[in-house]
């Protein structure tokens, strides 16, 4: 049985269709005060999959009700997917007093769950903050579906060399193509953020860059105006996890973006395409 949060319903249907579980009947309703209350049906001994994507904070707590529920309601054994699991890039204390909010986060899911699988992670490290057995689910391949067939001598390249992994795996899901990486520095007291060309030829070539995650969209417009000054044909945008925070979309859009495809691990309007499929793999 799959019990999907309220933020996650197309991913869950998809993971649903791939697996060939049931969707419960779940009902996500609140109290007049504004606290959450989300409940799901009986279970007799069954594994439950409970499937929320944390990006908001109740997102967050919702999961962790769910993961509750469906133990009073007598499932057997709860597995965990988290398509986009929030506070992740907050791995360690930056400075002096901060919390390290993945772990804080990842020992609250761990009360709930025997086992998690979350998807591509901004570092996987971070599923060792889990007190269960957590592992992370490479969805990156996903990203070549949306793309055109006719891409030109295309070039897949990431803003920082710690997501070349993703391109390369994007390139060889598409079947085609060259793989590269940009080296970026971001300013952490303004945001703004400074790619440095690779040498890399792209006049007249078509280039897909691709990331983890797409927040202010600083990183990718800023690529984008890169790639354009140095003629590209058309330049896509993907990313399994399309946050698009404040401004990111018309920032992309200013830059000249071709097209932006994310995967659904966060539901957008740019979710051209379903990780479930990388997730039910590993259930
Ligand atoms: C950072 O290393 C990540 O892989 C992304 O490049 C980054 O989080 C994107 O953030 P933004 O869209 O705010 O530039």
């Amino acid at each position: 049985m799959i019990v999907s949060g309220s933020t996650s319903q197309a991913f869950s249907a998809a993971l649903a269709d791939t697996t060939g579980r049931d969707l419960a009947a779940v009902e996500y309703d609140r109290f007049p005060d504004g606290e959450l209350q989300a409940t799901v049906p009986e279970f007799s001994g069954e594994h439950c999959v409970v499937v929320g994507s944390t990006a908001s904070s109740d997102a967050h707590l919702e999961l962790l009700q769910l993961q509750d529920a469906v133990r009073e309601a007598g499932a057997r054994e709860v597995t965990t997917v988290l398509p986009y699991m929030g506070y992740a890039r907050q791995d360690r204390a930056f400075s002096a007093g901060e919390p390290v909010s993945a772990r804080a986060v990842a020992r609250a899911i761990s009360t709930g769950t025997d086992r998690v699988l979350t998807v591509n992670p901004h570092e996987t490290g971070v599923c060792d903050f889990f007190t269960v057995p957590a592992d992370p689910v490479d969805a990156a391949g996903r990203l070549a579906e949306p793309l055109p067939d006719d891409l030109a001598d295309p070039l897949f390249l990431s803003p920082d060399e710690g997501a070349i992994d993703l391109a390369t795996t994007a390139r060889n899901a598409y079947g085609r193509g060259a793989t590269d990486y940009f080296e970026k520095e971001r300013d952490y007291d303004t945001g703004a953020v400074e790619v440095e060309p690779s040498d890399a030829a792209v006049a007249d070539r078509d280039v897909v860059l691709v990331d983890d995650i797409v927040a202010t969209g600083s990183t990718m417009s800023e690529s984008v105006d890169v790639l354009t000054d140095r003629d590209a044909t058309r330049v896509f945008v993907t990313c399994v996890h399309p946050m698009l925070a404040a401004a990111a979309r018309t920032k992309l859009e200013r830059a000249g973006t071709t097209a932006v495809f994310g995967t659904d691990t966060i539901e957008r309007s740019v979710s051209a395409v379903s990780a479930a499929p990388a997730v039910a793999d590993r259930l």
